[in-house]
């Protein structure tokens, strides 16, 4: 279980305990924050799950698959801190911020 700080496109924050095993995108969308919309419901094919993590945030989740890397070359907005939120699955304990970004518009 962690607590995942969301920072939300309009500026508020929203803080989710969300339990091991389940991924960033999950506590987003079972508490029906604004930003996340995950089409296509966690199989790395949509890109509408995405966030984007601080140095602290990034050491706490496995690299980018291949096929999570693939889909971020494709999408508007993506920095080199992006990831896709369905991809990042909680192992531990304590905080973990992630900055949404706005996958509704
Ligand atoms: S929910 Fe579709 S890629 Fe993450």
């Amino acid at each position: 279980m962690a607590n995942v700080i969301y920072h939300l496109p309009d500026g508020s924050i929203e803080t989710v305990d969300v339990p091991t095993g389940q991924s960033v995108m999950d506590g987003s969308v079972r508490n029906n924050l604004p930003g996340i919309v995950a089409e296509c419901g966690g199989s790395c094919s949509c890109a509408t799950c995405h966030v984007y993590l601080d140095d602290a945030a990034n050491a706490l989740f496995d690299p980018p698959s291949d096929e999570e890397a693939e889909l971020m070359e494709f999408l508007e907005g993506a920095q080199p801190n992006s990831r896709l939120s369905c991809q990042l699955i909680i192992a531990g304990h304590g905080d973990v911020h992630v900055q949404v970004a706005d996958s509704s518009s």
